[in-house]
């Protein structure tokens, strides 16, 4: 396996250039099972292990995938398997992606229930309500969802979301985009991922109305076609790398950004005493000599996003004074917290809201995590504490930052990447 070796200490400065969306690739590969007809070309994709997991899932189905640099070419002919086999599916929950999709072009789809992150209970409810909505026959066997159109064919409906999912809006869109009539979608998620899916749908040929906000209206059309698509860049990895900037007192510049998705997150490094300043699509953030205790609550866009809170609680350890970090999102995302007290910090989880003592003095050791941000977190922690911190499961971490040590390590972190054997 390979582990992450940090030596802390090292102010990070210099300019890096975003890498594209892990979130947005995923539902935008999966839309192009939507259709059979030509080629998608997709640019700015990230080279990350969910990326090839994802590209592996569809080959499966059938399609053929290939990926040079940041580009990925799929071809959608020859998909003719509609089972999504346990063995893929939960590798990423994600995979749950392919549902919609499939049941708009083939009236039918079997997919294996997922697994992925370990973050307290992650249910698909929403996701088999906005089928049922579209007129889809629904059961469980096996481990498997079942879902077939009636007569073949999706309608157009009302989904009326509870609560604001990424993933269910994502295949609720996709699948209304071929249904027969118009689907209204309410309390949609309006994160930047789901934009950049509509606005791929869209060039596909889908009749879209509301992108970016919580309602999205859909007018399901006959065909979509492939095209050729530039992602977004990823928002979660610029924030994490201007909090590694913030964590050592740095400064940097960050490339390739659209500094709108990024609002409540550099609103919050601001109260925390860093300057930012914005010049067309990048962003620099320079530290202050001390930073200052700022509480977050993480809610979906366009609040304080929860894919950010376990690194901004490592960012908070260094802050001075107590803060407070909530999750609206996942309310027991706090794996990160015991990892972090091992390296030296002082929290505490006070009815689901980690209370930080800051700032507290960081010495490194052998620290790991269950999953991807919480892995992010404790590799900032790294930058900072004494000595050296050993980020073990690195797999974690590949799953969605691409280059990550190379990013940290040409800004000036001393990181580097071996390999180590887990005894059982
Ligand atoms: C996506 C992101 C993930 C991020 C999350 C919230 C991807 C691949 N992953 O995950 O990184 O942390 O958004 O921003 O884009 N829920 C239900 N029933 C469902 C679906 C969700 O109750 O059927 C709940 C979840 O438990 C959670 C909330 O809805 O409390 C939001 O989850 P959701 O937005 O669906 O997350 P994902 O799309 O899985």
């Amino acid at each position: 396996m390979d582990k992450l070796v940090v030596r802390g200490g090292n102010r990070l400065s210099g300019r890096v250039i975003a890498s594209g969306s892990k979130n947005s690739s995923l539902p935008v590969i999966a839309a192009t099972l939507l259709t059979g007809d030509g080629r998608f070309t997709l640019h700015r994709i990230p080279d990350l292990q969910d990326i090839r997991t994802f590209s592996g899932l569809l080959d499966h189905l059938g399609t053929e995938t290939s990926f040079s640099g940041n580009t990925l070419m799929i071809s959608t002919k020859n998909v003719e398997n509609l089972l999504a086999p346990y063995e893929l599916v939960k590798k990423m929950r994600a995979s749950i992606y392919v549902l919609g999709p499939l049941l708009a072009r083939f009236g039918e789809a079997r997919v294996s229930l997922p697994g992925g992150c370990a973050f307290g209970p992650r249910p698909i409810d929403l996701h088999l309500m906005a089928m049922e909505r579209l007129g889809a026959e629904i059961t469980i066997e096996s481990g498997f969802i079942k879902a077939k159109a009636k007569n073949g064919k999706l309608q157009g409906g009302r989904i009326d979301f509870p609560i604001s999912s990424v993933g269910a809006t994502g295949n609720a869109v996709m699948a209304a985009a071929l249904a027969d009539g118009t689907t209204t979608i309410c309390n949609a998620a309006p994160e930047p991922e789901i934009e950049t899916l509509c606005r791929f749908l869209t060039a596909m040929g889908a009749r879209i109305t509301g992108i970016g906000t919580t309602e999205l209206v859909i007018e399901g059309v006959e065909r979509l076609s492939a095209v050729e698509f530039t992602n977004v860049f990823d928002r979660i990895e610029a924030a994490t790398l201007l909090a590694a900037a913030a964590i050592t007192g740095g400064t940097i510049t960050i490339d390739g950004v659209e500094p709108n998705q990024l609002l409540s997150v550099l609103k919050k490094f601001t109260h925390a005493g860093c300057s930012i300043s914005l010049s067309g699509g990048s962003v620099t953030l320079a530290s202050p000599e001390k930073l200052i205790a700022t509480n977050i609550t993480a809610k979906p866009y366009p609040s304080f996003p929860t894919d950010m809170q376990a690194q901004w609680t490592a960012l908070m350890t260094q802050a001075e004074g107590i803060s407070r970090i909530t999750d609206k999102v996942y309310h027991e995302r706090f794996n990160h917290i015991p990892e972090l007290n091992r390296l030296g910090a002082h929290i505490d989880i006070v009815k689901n809201q980690a209370v930080v003592h800051g700032p507290m003095k960081l010495s490194g050791t052998k620290v790991m995590s269950t999953d991807l941000r919480a892995s992010a977190c404790l590799v900032l922690a790294g930058l900072v504490a004494e000595g050296v911190t050993e980020v073990l499961r690195v797999y974690h971490l590949d799953r969605g930052y691409e280059q990550i040590e190379m990013k940290l390590a040409h800004l000036g972190a001393d990181i580097s990447r071996e390999k180590y054997q887990e005894f059982s």
